[in-house]
């Protein structure tokens, strides 16, 4: 499979680009007409950010797995599709063809339409990094069920939320899930969550880790007897569900500046053709690479680039079950050699961290199959951007960052490998088709080089946010609300002397901690739900290898706790409701907050505090009690 949407050379990306501005319904029309449709659409785009309403290819009819498998299997059928790589090093890896995909997941679905999932219905997926997982996200889009896959960290709580937000009946679980040395018991956290979910018809449980579970009679069930089951009436070839353009695919809970996450909701054909022409440019893949994605499938990063921009593509993705230091922090080097991995797409955090244990773990690796390496999630810092250029790469490998969001589906700012310039901390340039715009807090655009703003996207891209679940309103007011006619990222971004874009961070209430996204107001309501916890306030800090940590400044009722015990419950609480990606690094007590006379907080200088900066704290006049500020200074941790 040639891509003719692949560009090779630096002009070739100029023209595209200029093409992409001057007849973007042309230039996007071109590339999805390479995908395979069940029926043309009848109109390339209708757009209003106002609403919003944004339609591509309206009209059409297509199945998202026929473009991820069943276009494959005349020429790529015995080609792998997915390599999976166990946690545990003893065991053996699989390798997946797309005949065997197509296998696969043409008897899950038609286990799950035996288990009375039908075309529109929420299916919550809430499993380790095993094939099974991709199979299952599969086996709902051939059949036009929507999954929502939820990250394998969260708590009971959360899945709780999430499934009552979306209403999903179904559940795709495993026993438990490997990672690292721990064994975490995902149905028993399942169980939990459904105490509060009735309405939860029936889980489906595939067995991974042998932990013991109880299964409820009438309502669990195995995901192997299941298949048994199918395998015995002869197995089926389940055809592909015919969705509409705009159908949704998915469903990714993810989280903002208010209290509650947002369902972020994509739709089949914009998401798949943005993906897969991400992919093929932004990697310069060539079939036949071996593309190794790190990131969980319970991210984005993982749905788009781990799954259906690299299946549809034609490619090999490479699924690894476990964490870059276990058993040792050579791991990563050790699969790239194994598998003799092309494209390494991994986060900063990641790198970092790898870092810290020097050269040692690289000796002895051969990294010499490497042509690629990627960075996503947050700013890649210039340290990590060099080792991972000197000890990674060789220096022969172009970095590309790249920059994009839960919302934005796919890659919109990045360097298109040994296409386009790169530049260390830099995400660099747009890909053809997306169009940045910088915008000062009234929303006038800065126009020229050498300048800061709020970064916001122009015209719509195939795979931008549709709506957030159950409330479009809360969809507008979040993305489209605050600049007209614009999409806001909520990122600050940098355009340099040479036009090249370097993202500075979230500009709302928003953290960044090892490249997930952790909304302040949803800390604090943990924390705050905690007995004796009267107020709280979250900021993030410079973490050396989190990127940010999470600063907790909290004000107790009965200050003469034991504050140790009670710090110790906070972190508690906090994983019980969110999950321990969530928890605070530092919790400070305080006896009360810096606030206007308004009573709002003023984080600004929280922040400085948390980031050691204690001299600077601008005007501090206007507070309700301007002592409070030398209180919080005194007891920084
Ligand atoms: C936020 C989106 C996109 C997949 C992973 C995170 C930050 C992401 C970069 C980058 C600087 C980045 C932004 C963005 N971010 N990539 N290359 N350089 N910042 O997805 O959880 O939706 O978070 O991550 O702040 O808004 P997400």
């Amino acid at each position: 499979m040639a891509y003719s949407f692949q560009v090779t050379t630096y002009d070739e990306y100029k023209e595209a680009y200029k093409k992409s501005i001057e007849h973007p319904e042309q230039f996007w029309e071109e590339i999805a007409a390479t995908f395979t449709w069940k029926k043309k659409w009848n109109k390339v785009l209708e757009w209003n950010f106002a609403e919003p309403d944004v339609q591509w290819f309206a009209g059409g009819k297509l199945n998202i797995t026929e473009n991820c498998i069943d276009r494959h299997l005349p020429g790529r059928g015995d080609s792998p599709a997915i390599i999976w790589e166990p946690n545990n090093p003893g065991e053996a890896s699989r390798i997946i063809t797309y005949n065997e995909l197509h296998r696969q997941v043409c008897l899950f679905a038609q286990v799950l339409k035996n288990n009375g999932v039908s075309k529109g219905d929420r299916v919550c997926i809430y499993m380790g990094m095993i094939p099974e997982l991709a199979i299952a996200m599969l086996a709902c889009a051939r059949i036009g069920a929507i999954h929502s896959v939820i990250f394998g960290g969260f708590s009971a709580q959360s899945i709780s939320d999430r499934l009552q937000d979306a209403n999903a009946e179904y559940i795709v679980t495993c026993d438990g899930a490997f990672r690292g040395a721990k064994d975490i018991p995902l149905k028993n956290i399942i169980d939990d969550a459904l105490v509060s979910c009735p309405f939860v018809k029936r889980v489906i449980v595939c067995e991974r880790t042998d932990t013991p579970v109880s299964m409820i009679k009438g309502r669990d069930v195995w995901w192997q007897d299941e298949i048994l089951k199918v395998q015995q009436q002869g197995s089926p070839d389940v055809p592909a569900e015919e969705m509409d353009s705009e159908d949704p695919l998915f469903i990714l809970y993810t989280s903002g500046s208010t209290g509650k996450p947002k369902g972020v909701v994509h739709s089949i054909a914009g998401y798949m053709i943005h993906t897969t022409y991400s992919f093929v440019n932004v990697f310069q893949y060539q079939p036949g690479d071996v593309h190794f994605c790190t990131a969980d499938v319970g991210w984005i990063t993982g749905h788009s680039y781990i799954l259906y921009g690299v299946l549809c593509a034609g490619g090999t993705s490479l699924m690894f079950e476990g964490i870059p230091t276990w058993p040792d922090a050579g791991r990563f080097w050790e699969i790239v050699q194994k598998h003799q991995v092309n494209v390494l797409y991994t986060a900063p955090t990641a790198i970092r961290s790898l870092m810290s244990f020097g050269t040692a773990p690289l000796e002895g690796k051969d990294l010499s199959s490497l042509k690629v390496l990627g960075s996503v999630g947050e700013p890649i810092n210039e340290e990590a951007w060099h080792w991972y250029n000197e000890h990674i790469g060789n220096k022969r490998c172009p970095i590309v960052d790249t920059w994009w969001q839960t919302e934005t589906g796919g890659i919109l700012i990045s360097t298109l490998a040994g296409v386009t310039p790169m530049k260390p901390s830099f995400a660099t340039l747009p890909l053809p088709g997306v169009q940045p715009v910088l915008v000062d807090e009234n929303g006038k655009e800065l126009e020229g080089n050498d300048i800061s703003g709020n970064l916001c996207i122009r015209f719509p891209w195939p795979s931008v946010i549709r709506t957030t679940y159950g409330d479009h309103e809360r969809c507008r007011t979040a993305y489209f609300a605050t600049y007209p006619n614009l999409y806001f990222t909520g990122d600050g971004a940098y355009r340099d002397e040479q036009g090249l874009y370097r993202i500075t961070g979230r500009v709302d209430d928003v953290l960044n901690v090892s490249g997930h996204r952790i909304g302040t107001a949803e800390v604090e309501n943990a924390i705050n739900s905690h007995t004796g916890v009267l107020e709280s306030a979250i900021v993030g800090f410079p973490h050396d290898l989190k990127g940010q940590g999470i600063y907790a400044y909290v004000i107790l009722d009965e200050p003469k706790h034991d504050a140790e015990q009670t710090r110790k419950d906070i972190l508690q609480t906090v994983t019980r409701i969110i999950g321990a990606i969530a928890k605070p690094d530092k919790i400070q007590f305080v006896t009360g907050l810096p606030k206007t006379r308004s009573g709002k907080i003023m984080r600004r200088i929280l922040r400085k505090i948390a980031e050691g900066e204690l001299e600077q704290l601008g005007d501090t006049s206007t507070l309700l009690d301007p002592a409070i500020v030398d209180e919080i200074k005194e007891g920084r941790l």
